[in-house]
């Protein structure tokens, strides 16, 4: 059982929690505001706790990002970045520009030869960043239930053993994982969060995942 930081208030990090606590591992959820959390810990049980992203950051043995993306870098800053070298950051961050989608088409502030996900690492480079979960609602994150089986996820980063510990954690959460590569997949995995926003806002349906066909 481990110790999991998870740097965010908001739905991700409420979704992602409870999955590690049900897993049983310990929680620490952070926030900028750690008493907007105070509800969340009282009905969360005894291996639940809530800090700043300080505390939250320093606590995991393994940290989830779940800030709003255009705020990543500084949530790093507040958490204090040598609390992230040496851990796996699971990344479910999209980086989403301010201005409105265009006919439900998000807009991202990133463009395509450079992801947050690789401006976080160099930021970070004693981190081992995985990008993952940042291509379903916070809903489906834990346990998705759909009728074509286990939704694929799709990861990258640097480090084998990051991706090892991610893919081991997405086997318990009822996913089927598909490793794309280093840090630069990032540039390909954060724009299928755009694709997977486009029902939700043209048709009100967000309840769908993607699943990768293989011939064998
Ligand atoms: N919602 C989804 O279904 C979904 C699905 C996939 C991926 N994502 C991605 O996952 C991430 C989290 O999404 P979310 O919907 O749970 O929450 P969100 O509303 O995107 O982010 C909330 C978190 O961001 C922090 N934050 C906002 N502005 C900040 C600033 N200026 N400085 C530092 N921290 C700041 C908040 O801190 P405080 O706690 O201090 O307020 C809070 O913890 C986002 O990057 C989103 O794009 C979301």
């Amino acid at each position: 059982m481990a110790k999991i930081g998870v740097l965010g208030s908001g739905e991700v990090g409420g979704s992602l929690a409870k999955g590690f606590l049900e897993a049983g591992h310990e929680v620490m959820r952070g926030s900028r505001e750690p008493s907007k959390l105070s509800k969340w810990k009282e009905g969360a049980g005894p291996k639940a706790s809530i800090g700043t992203f300080k505390e939250a950051a320093a606590f995991g043995e393994s940290i989830v990002l779940a800030v709003k993306g255009a705020a990543a870098g500084a949530a790093i800053d507040d958490a204090g970045p040598q609390s992230f070298a040496g851990k796996t950051v699971m990344d479910t961050t999209n980086p989403i520009a301010e201005a409105p989608p265009q006919n439900g088409v998000l807009r991202f502030f990133t463009d395509l030869n450079e992801s947050l996900m690789e401006k976080l690492q160099k930021k970070v480079p004693a981190a081992h960043f995985v990008k993952v979960f940042n291509i379903v609602g916070a809903a489906a994150m834990v346990h998705p239930k759909f009728p074509g089986g286990p939704p694929t996820m799709f990861i990258c980063g640097n480090d084998k053993g990051a991706k090892a510990e991610v893919t081991k954690i997405l086997d318990g959460f009822g996913w089927e994982t598909w490793d794309m590569g280093t840090a630069e997949a990032a540039r390909a995995i954060e724009p299928l969060s755009i694709l997977w926003c486009i029902p939700g806002f043209i048709q009100s349906d967000w309840n769908h995942a993607f699943k990768l066909l293989k011939a064998k």
